[in-house]
């Protein structure tokens, strides 16, 4: 298989992730040739660890004929205009969640660019949540789902400034359950209610329940992200008319309940997510399949959190009809960034 040549923007903390793994030889056919950051000591020193180039600008990066496919793993605010930067250079792209601060900042991306997007929803790689839903079936119509991660606060700054972050936990933590929700249940949800607070003089929301009407079905789902506890833990209840069924995929446990009988299943062992989706976005870059999570699954998570914003704000149940998706196939103004 011949490698394909990739570029980190934003190599951070995450972006590290992915080059580890790449580096370790845990994602065959990839080799990454390029990572960006801010930083020029920090690149540098993380360049030379890993045996790869470092650029300061992400036009550097994306212009190098090596590179064939590029992961964008800066601040959330920051990815529509390295999207919009890669339409001069076009190239298949996994960009993190969420896939952007808001809506209005990816309707500025062209819709060719679009296309070329996977986002990276990596809970949807993790073995304890394929399994957990694969037991749907046995727990009979299910009425009723509660999603939860309790987890420390983060230290990163740009989690405190809006314009790089987008929002609060809503956005950067909400995004993933809001995606396990849809693929749950195969469609956004039609309506939504949401209480959130700022707590620890947090300058964004840092704890907040959200829940979700399915209409037809008649099921709630309530999802809850409270960043601000030192202890951590993800949890997924799913409560179906024939028993319960809990997840626990951090620490990889799934139990059940019959009538009043626990039972612990056998989960399949715990793998990391990353090489999982770097798989599939190397197969969609190539050409070999199509785009596993394409970005208009991204634009309906942020839908699910706009939705959770204006529900909070207004303090209303909101319709998910009232949140637009992005506004469809012309070109958008502007021109593309340096
Ligand atoms: N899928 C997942 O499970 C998962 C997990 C964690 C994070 N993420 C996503 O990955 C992305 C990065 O998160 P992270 O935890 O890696 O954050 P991080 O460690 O702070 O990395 C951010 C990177 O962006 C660069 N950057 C460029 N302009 C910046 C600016 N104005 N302010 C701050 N940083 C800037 C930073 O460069 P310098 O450090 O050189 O300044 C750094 O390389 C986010 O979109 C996040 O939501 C996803």
């Amino acid at each position: 298989m011949k490698e394909m040549g990739l570029a980190i923007l934003g190599c951070g903390r995450h972006g590290e992730r992915y080059l580890r793994h790449i580096a370790a030889g845990d994602v065959a056919g990839a080799r990454v040739v390029v990572i960006q950051r801010r930083s020029r000591e920090l690149g540098e020193s993380l360049a030379a660890r890993y045996a790869v180039d470092y650029v300061e600008e992400e036009n550097r990066a994306l212009e190098d004929p090596r590179v064939q496919a590029v992961i964008v793993a800066s601040p959330p605010g920051l990815h529509a205009q390295s999207l919009r930067r890669l339409e001069a250079s076009p190239k298949p792209v996994l960009c993190e969640k969420p896939v952007a601060g808001d809506l209005a900042q990816l309707a500025m991306v062209s819709p060719a660019q679009r296309d070329r997007v996977m986002v990276a929803q990596t809970l949807r790689y993790h073995p304890t949540l394929i399994f957990g839903r694969s037991r749907r079936e046995s727990l009979g119509p299910v009425h009723f789902q509660r999603w939860s991660q309790r987890l420390e606060p983060s230290d990163l700054s740009w989690q405190r400034d809006p314009a790089l972050a987008g929002g609060g936990s809503v956005l950067l933590t909400g995004v993933h359950l809001f995606d396990q929700i849809r693929w749950w249940w195969g469609r956004t949800p039609d309506s939504v209610v949401s209480d959130q607070l700022s707590v620890q003089g947090h300058p964004l929301e840092n704890l907040f329940t959200a829940t979700f009407h399915y209409r037809q079905e008649e099921r709630i789902v309530s999802a809850e992200v409270a960043k601000c506890s030192s202890s951590r833990c993800a949890r997924l209840e799913t409560v179906g008319t024939r028993g319960q069924c809990f997840v626990d995929y951090l620490g990889g446990e799934v139990r059940e309940l019959r009538a009043t009988q626990w039972e612990k299943i056998e989960a399949p062992p715990a793998r990391p997510t990353l090489p999982a989706i770097l798989e599939d976005f190397l197969a969609f870059a190539r050409e070999e399949r199509d785009n596993p999570i394409p970005l208009e699954e991204g634009v309906e998570t942020l839908r699910m959190a706009e939705a959770c914003y204006l529900a909070h704000r207004e303090g209303r149940r909101v319709d998910l009809t009232e949140i637009p998706g992005l506004p469809s196939k012309e070109a958008p103004p502007g021109g593309i960034p340096r």
